[in-house]
């Protein structure tokens, strides 16, 4: 891959990169084109497919994540990629099963809070991946989504503080007509999951109208919210949090402007979502 992208480079092409775990859906699409608007048609999109076990805990659901390849393949070739980079542990992590490997971390300030929080080790997994992603394509652009509004922030801190010359474009999120933010793990839903996961979206809607008016605490807000989402049985509350989106840390007092994020289990499956506010 690096050999191909030094190539790309010498001759001048403009590279742009997606990186996924795969089991693409409309979503990851629209990142693509997003990839494609970026370096325009003389222009290559690389996208990557790789579930990185280092992002996972222990208890997650690495083995079960969902894998098609030779979907993801004909998803990729009719959406436009022009390389499909899908490289193993071996090549990824060659030193790992020794304990002797290099990874790179975003300090706790940024990586310490919600889904850092709630899922330790998950950034250093991210960071060290995409990091590892960069030097491998060389791209100039890399594309990511707002659904991981805290990846997406902790990647740009890493890239900037790392000297990497790419542009990280954060692309909208994608959702099902109810609202359901699209995902790779909303296939793990059973049918009555799926009717109850529109909660998510609902609960940032309802403090959207919350705060319209005027400013109200975040223990207030999370207070209701809490009492909101009994209307949705499955669903078991992870965390939410209200914070400045500049910094990431939590206000306490929520105001237009201010940003919402919330991860909710149902059963095993953990679905997360964010909103401005
Ligand atoms: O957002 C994802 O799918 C992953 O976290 C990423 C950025 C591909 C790194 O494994």
């Amino acid at each position: 891959m690096q050999r191909l992208a030094l190539k790309w480079r010498r001759a001048g092409k403009r590279v742009a990169l997606v990186p996924t775990m795969g089991y693409l859906h409309a979503g990851h699409l629209s990142l693509v084109q997003r990839a494609r608007q970026a370096v325009g048609p003389r222009g290559l999109v690389v996208a990557s497919i790789y579930v990185n076990p280092t992002q996972f805990g222990p208890k997650e659901d690495l083995a079960k994540y969902p894998r098609d390849l030779p979907r993801d393949r004909r998803l990729c070739r009719a959406a436009g990629v022009d390389v499909l980079f899908t490289p193993d542990d071996a090549e990824i992590y060659p030193g790992r099963g020794t304990g002797a490997y290099t990874t790179y971390v975003v300090e706790e300030t940024l990586t310490g809070v919600m889904e850092g929080a709630a899922r330790p080790g998950h950034f250093r997994g991210v960071t060290t991946v995409v990091a590892k992603l960069f030097n491998l394509v060389l791209p100039e652009v890399a594309v990511f989504g707002q659904k991981d509004f805290q990846q997406a922030a902790v990647l740009q801190r890493m890239t900037a503080d790392l000297n990497f010359p790419i542009q990280l474009i954060i692309a909208p999120t994608l959702r099902e007509a109810d609202g359901l933010a699209m995902s790779s793990r909303n296939k793990y839903l059973t049918a009555e999951e799926r009717a109850q996961a529109t909660i998510l979206f609902h609960a940032l809607e309802a403090s959207k109208l919350a705060i319209k008016r005027r400013p109200v605490s975040a223990a207030r807000l999370k207070s209701d919210l809490r009492a909101f989402m009994t209307v949705a049985p499955l669903a078991r509350l992870d965390y939410v949090e209200f914070f400045d989106p500049a910094t990431l840390q939590p206000v306490a007092r929520v105001k237009p402007g201010s940003h919402m994020a919330l991860a909710v289990f149902f059963g095993k499956t953990r679905l997360i979502d964010n909103a401005a506010l």
